[in-house]
């Protein structure tokens, strides 16, 4: 059985960013899978939003980003047996499908592999898409975390595989739950141990397996901010700033991290 809540959450950069254009989209996803007997096997609530790329027919590069979880569903979210983990899937839109999955060892769970899958032959979501189909990415993070221990991670995270770049951010998880009871002791991400305010700080990577993506140029193309069945965002850039990228970090670093976030919205490959 699955439990799930929604509730949109104020003062996300992307939250901001969509206020100043008229529209509000960000949710915390929560959840909570109960086993046969009713006790919660698994406990989440996290933020996430994913950016993809995609070559159109006429061979530019689009980005869709895709923030509006309102509508999600969580069919399929098991608690697992003896042999399989527990896993959370998450269904949004029809197009968006997004995996993870956990292991558990003598004194450690894992969080597994993460995988995202989404269909360019939507064309309203993924309008001239020169490939048209299921794209899936994985995205093994093999990140142990104390057996009893609420995971939590307030720091943004960021994996990139492909063509896709996912964000997540204010993480709690525990998977494997004894006696129903959620935890009370978290095991803290290092980004969160390290920053001594509460300023949450921009771009961990968590833990991966992935092979890192080539540094991206600055690309021309339409960037749009989806947020479900409207576009908050829409901008084509065709600007490149002549600034190195150290002295782009070293600017950066200095910035309130909301801004940041809100930067690569705007300039994606400020990040990078
Ligand atoms: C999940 O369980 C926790 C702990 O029992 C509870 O605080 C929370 O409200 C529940 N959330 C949902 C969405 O059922
Ligand atoms: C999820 O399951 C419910 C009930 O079984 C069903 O009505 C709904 O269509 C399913 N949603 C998806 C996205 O599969
Ligand atoms: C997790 O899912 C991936 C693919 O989605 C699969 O290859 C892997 O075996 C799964 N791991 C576990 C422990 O179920
Ligand atoms: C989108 O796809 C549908 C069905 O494949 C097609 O009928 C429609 O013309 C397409 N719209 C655009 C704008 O290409
Ligand atoms: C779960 O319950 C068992 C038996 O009541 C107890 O021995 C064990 O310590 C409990 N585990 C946790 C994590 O509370
Ligand atoms: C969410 O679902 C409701 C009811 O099915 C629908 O009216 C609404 O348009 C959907 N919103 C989004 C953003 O998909
Ligand atoms: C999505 O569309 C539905 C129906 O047209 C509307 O009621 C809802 O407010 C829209 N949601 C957003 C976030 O624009
Ligand atoms: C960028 O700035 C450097 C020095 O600040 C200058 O030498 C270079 O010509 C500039 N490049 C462009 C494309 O304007």
């Amino acid at each position: 059985m699955v439990f799930f809540r929604l509730s949109p959450v104020p003062g996300s950069g992307l939250v901001l960013l969509c206020l100043v254009l008229g529209a509000v989209s960000s949710y915390s996803l929560e959840l909570n899978l109960t086993n046969s007997e009713k006790n919660i096997c698994l406990y989440a609530k996290w933020q996430m939003n994913f950016r993809i790329r995609y070559e159109t027919t006429s061979k530019n590069y689009k980005f869709v980003t895709i923030s509006d979880l309102a509508n999600a569903t969580y069919n399929g979210s098991i608690c697992g047996d003896d042999q399989n983990g527990p896993k959370i899937v998450v269904q949004f839109g029809s197009v968006f499908s997004w995996v993870v999955n956990f292991t558990k060892d003598v004194s450690t769970y894992s969080i597994d592999i993460i995988s995202f899958s989404y269909d360019t032959s939507d064309n309203t979501t993924f309008p001239d898409a020169k490939e048209k189909g299921i794209f899936t990415v994985y995205n093994p993070v093999a990140f142990g975390i104390p057996l009893n221990d609420i995971f939590r991670c307030s720091s943004m995270s960021t994996l990139e595989k492909n063509d896709v770049v996912q964000y997540y951010w204010d993480v709690h998880v525990q998977a494997f739950v004894q006696n129903g009871t959620v935890s009370t002791k978290e095991f803290l991400c290092d980004k969160d141990k390290t920053s001594t305010t509460a300023v949450p700080t921009v771009h961990t990577t968590v833990p991966s397996t992935t092979m890192p993506t080539p540094k991206e140029k600055p690309e021309v193309g339409s960037y749009s901010v989806n947020n479900g069945n409207g576009t908050c965002l829409l901008a084509t850039m065709g600007l490149q700033l002549n600034i190195t990228q150290e002295k782009l970090k070293n600017v950066l670093l200095t910035l309130t991290s909301t801004f940041l976030f809100l930067l690569q919205w705007v300039w994606p490959w400020a990040s990078l």
